[in-house]
């Protein structure tokens, strides 16, 4: 079961980061030039997220398909950002908490701990993803003031602000590691 939850979930971060990075390029083209940059920074947490799901795979030995099952749908950034915010708030209250238990209950320790990581990210971009909608419902772009998105390469942490935080808040790794967008 632990093993079905990998597949399932790095076919859908898969899906994930190639769908962010398409919505960052719809956002460039409407002029949300830092909804663009968020895109593409959560396209490289949801990277780091599958990366490390498939390593969690390689010692379970697995050979069969994976199917992602993602909102997915041509339409302008107000709606690639409803898609993003259902897909994430799937993530964070079904499928995450779920595939946690079920690692668990396996003893399957790398699984539990990349579940886990994904899981806080996701929080993370689902509220970010609702912010950046209350501008663009105005027809605004989000403001980001000089900031940087920071991404930890390690488990997707996502942080807004001048400087990456001291230390990732859920793996340790430190801010040098992290990567600004
Ligand atoms: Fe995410
Ligand atoms: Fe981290």
């Amino acid at each position: 079961m632990t093993k079905d939850a990998l597949v399932s979930a790095f076919a859908g971060e898969s899906m994930a980061h190639m769908r962010y990075l398409y919505f960052a390029d719809v956002a460039e083209k409407e002029g949300f030039k830092n909804v663009a940059r968020l895109f593409r920074a959560i396209a490289y947490a949801e990277q780091v997220h599958a990366s490390n799901h498939f390593r969690a795979l390689r010692d379970l030995d697995v050979d069969e398909k994976a199917v992602a099952g993602a909102p997915f749908g041509p339409g302008n950034t107000l709606k690639n950002l409803e898609l993003a915010i259902r897909g994430e708030e799937f993530e964070v209250k079904e499928m995450y908490p779920v595939y946690l238990e079920v690692a668990r209950f396996q003893g399957e320790k790398e699984a539990e701990v990349s579940f886990r990581y994904a899981l806080e990210a996701e929080k993370i971009h689902a509220q970010m993803y609702r912010e950046a909608k209350s501008y663009v419902e105005k027809g605004q772009d989000l403001p980001l003031d000089g900031k940087k998105i920071w991404i930890c390469p390690v488990c997707g942490h996502t942080y807004i602000g001048e400087e990456p935080p001291e230390k990732c808040p859920v793996c340790g790794a430190p801010r040098e590691k992290y990567v600004g967008f």
